[in-house]
């Protein structure tokens, strides 16, 4: 494991470019526990004279966090909890949130195995994503899949055909789009169209009796991402109920489930705005009336995960350039490509103690591309080469969301802190890992 020295840094104002660090506070995304847990670790290498610098950047997940996070989400009977499987697909993290009793919303074969390998029940289970062929819907029908989120009319038709030939009738939820006329009342902020779900000008086409092996009786709609207000969330939440309800009685159907997906959001930029779980469980509350459902539901990807995980990477250089600040790091964009594809950094910290002035540097990664860049964010001045750097908020959208074989460096590694244990989950391997 990578070298980790004492640390207690943090930004004590807003005003990055000339503020001390108060050593007795941390970011509210860094928990004391990880970081203690981490500076024995490194002084148990340290001790035994191993070698410590031997990994390029690795992920650690505090899974007694994460069950102490779920199990205030479970603490409701409001709202049905699924797991979007593609925030994390890690074994101990689908197990610790199977122990919660979330079920599992997966997107892939490769995700459907992961979750069936953790030995999680294929009732347990919910399909979604636009792209759905004709033989995966069927070998999902195979391996005991019966809820599926359908998106587009071939897949309403694919897995009729499917069905019948299994003698099954699976549960089916049309995942509608909406549009609004005035721009800044639409979700996306645009009128942008995309592959996820139909119309309901499309939905209305389709007679439900036609589809005699599938169980067509819910909706699902997402249509936005990391939302941080309640009363954001709340005013979309209800502009889509009228549609819908209206939806469903045009078609005929009785609505018994309403999915919201996900979209609920984490405080990447640290602007201090955050969701109120308890409010959102009152704001469902209406919702679900509103709408006359028996059942609602969310698939929660970040806002599930996204706080428990934390991705530590080293300094390998340090400069100047023009008046910018540079730090180059031994991790980028091959293990967390998500700044680079939404200019949102993932928050950071030093692992050490420092007084020193905070200075804003621009953090590079070791692709030879501008894209690799995790952020402009404030560090003490002091952040020398070998330094440790830590980032919040990378639970989610983390290392499989990354591009790990350009430039042919290390995969990073995985480790889960439970009980105050750290265990090694991915060890870093090289790109002979993967090379042909
Ligand atoms: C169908 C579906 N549900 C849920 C999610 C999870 O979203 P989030 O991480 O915003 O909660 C996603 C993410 O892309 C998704 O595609």
């Amino acid at each position: 494991m990578t070298a980790l020295s004492n640390t207690k840094a943090n930004i004590s104002s807003k005003n990055t470019s000339d503020v001390k660090i108060d050593t007795n506070d941390r970011p509210s995304w860094l928990s004391d526990n990880v970081v203690s847990t981490l500076q024995k670790q490194h002084e148990t290498i340290r001790a035994s004279n191993e070698e410590i610098d031997d990994e390029a950047g690795f992920f650690l997940y505090d899974l007694d966090a994460l069950t102490e996070h779920l199990s205030t989400l479970m603490q409701q009977d409001v709202i049905k909890l699924w797991f979007a499987v593609k925030a994390n697909p890690l074994s101990r993290i689908i197990t610790t949130l199977a122990e919660q009793g979330f079920n599992f919303d997966v997107a892939s074969q490769g995700e459907l195995s992961q979750v069936r390998k953790q030995n999680i029940a294929a009732e347990r289970i919910l399909n979604t994503g636009p792209a759905k062929s004709k033989a995966q819907m069927a070998a999902f029908l195979q391996q005991g899949v019966r809820t599926f989120v359908v998106e587009s009319l071939l897949q309403l038709q694919w897995l009729n055909e499917s069905a019948e030939f299994l003698d099954c009738q699976p549960q089916v939820l049309l995942r509608v789009q909406l549009q609004w006329p005035e721009g800044e009342k639409n979700p996306l902020g645009g009128n942008e169209v995309t592959p996820f779900g139909l119309s309901c000008e499309q939905w209305q086409t389709i007679t439900v009796d036609d589809y005699p092996s599938l169980n067509i009786n819910g909706l699902h709609i997402f249509q936005w991402g990391n939302m941080l207000s309640n009363e954001k969330m709340f005013q979309l939440w209800s502009q889509m109920v009228d549609p819908l309800v209206q939806l469903a009685q045009n078609l005929g159907m009785s609505l018994e489930v309403l999915d919201l997906g996900g979209g609920l959001g984490v405080d990447y930029l640290q602007t201090g705005n955050s969701l109120s779980w308890q409010q959102i469980v009152q704001d469902l509350t209406v919702i679900k009336s509103k709408a006359g459902v028996k059942e609602l539901w969310l698939e929660l990807g970040r806002y599930a995960v996204a706080e428990a995980g934390y991705y530590v990477t080293s300094v390998v250089d340090k400069k100047q350039n023009f008046t910018q600040q540079q730090l180059v790091l031994a991790g980028g964009i091959n293990h967390l490509l998500r700044p680079a594809i939404t200019e949102q950094a993932f928050p950071a910290n030093l692992l050490r103690n420092s007084s020193a002035s905070l200075i804003e540097f621009d953090l590079h990664g070791p692709l030879c591309t501008s894209l690799d860049k995790l952020g402009r964010l404030p560090l003490p001045g002091d952040v020398n080469v070998g330094d440790q750097i830590i980032f919040g908020l990378s639970g989610a959208y983390g290392f499989t969301e990354s591009m790990p074989f350009f430039l042919c460096h290390q995969i990073a590694a995985e480790y889960v802190l439970q009980h105050g244990v750290i265990e090694q989950v991915r060890v870093a391997e090289p790109a002979s890992w993967y090379l042909r």
